[in-house]
């Protein structure tokens, strides 16, 4: 099968102020060094893919003392040209809600300030007219509903079980967002039994990962519809994307992964208008 890529734009943040002075997700250890120089050369890696393959990226300026800025995709969710807000769970994060929501208002989008608990693309995925939102760790389910009502769309509720899939976008990766053809690659072992069931019923025919995949966060994935940004370490899923027709990129993000994020963390999609 052969498959097709289409134009993205994103935004992404430059981790300048890289280092992990804390803790909040089991990947972190603050007594382990950071070396923000490779941060800096691995982030430069994934923003030159895309450039070299015609996507549009945007840039918001780092903020010193934020050093998860860099997770771009935990900035906000923009569905349809709407942009609805980031609200962190963690104070230590709580300051990059604001600074996302105002880089979208200053580029002249309609922001929605959420009233409820999440973290944006990082448990908000959009595949074809669905949205899934993960819950269990950072994103409250009132913000799914939150989420649907804002954009009319389906919003469907997974809960996450597994400390170090701690986001969405750790456990599940979408392939594919045309509605004619969704498909998404999914680690069942970090979901809920319930929202195991609801994913084998809606996405039958669904790529799944192995733990050795998921352990070097190769569900952290960034599709374009045919080339697909993936972790080094994630030879699994690399083998079964080339079955199913798309081509595999590793990017190495092994540095921006001491603070618990690889490729879709730093990779915010900006959604127009339908
Ligand atoms: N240190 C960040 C946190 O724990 C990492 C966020 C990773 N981002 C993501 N989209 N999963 O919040």
């Amino acid at each position: 099968m052969s498959r097709t890529a289409t134009p993205r734009r994103y935004l992404m943040c430059r981790p300048e102020h890289f280092e992990v002075s804390y803790e909040i997700n089991p990947w972190m250890d603050v007594t382990r060094e950071t070396d923000r120089g490779l941060a800096l050369a691995q982030w430069e890696t994934l923003y030159r893919t895309y450039l070299d393959w015609g996507h549009t990226v945007e840039l918001i300026d780092p903020i010193p003392g934020l050093p998860d800025m860099v997770y771009a995709a935990n900035g906000a969710t923009v569905v349809d040209g709407l942009v609805y807000s980031a609200r962190f769970r963690y104070p230590e994060r709580a300051a990059e809600g604001p600074a996302y929501q105002k880089w979208f208002a200053d580029a002249g989008f309609v922001t929605h300030t959420a009233a409820q608990t999440n973290e944006g693309e990082g448990d908000i995925l959009m595949v074809g007219d669905l949205l899934l939102a993960g819950t269990g760790f950072r994103t409250d389910p009132a913000a799914h509903a939150e989420l649907a009502a804002l954009t009319g769309r389906e919003v469907v509720t997974l809960e996450l079980v597994d400390p170090r899939y701690y986001h969405l976008d750790t456990a599940l990766a979408v392939l594919d967002s045309d509605p004619a053809a969704p498909l998404i690659a999914y680690h069942p072992g970090s979901f809920s039994p319930a929202a195991q069931q609801v994913l084998a019923e809606r996405f039958p025919d669904a790529v799944l990962a192995t733990d050795a995949d998921s352990a070097a966060l190769g569900l952290n994935a960034v599709s374009d519809g045919r080339r697909v940004v993936v972790a080094p370490g994630a030879v699994d899923l690399q083998a079964r994307l080339r079955e199913r027709g798309f081509e595999p990129h590793p990017v190495d993000t092994s540095e921006l992964l001491k603070g618990g994020g690889g490729a879709k963390c730093c990779t915010l999609e900006i959604r127009t208008a339908r």
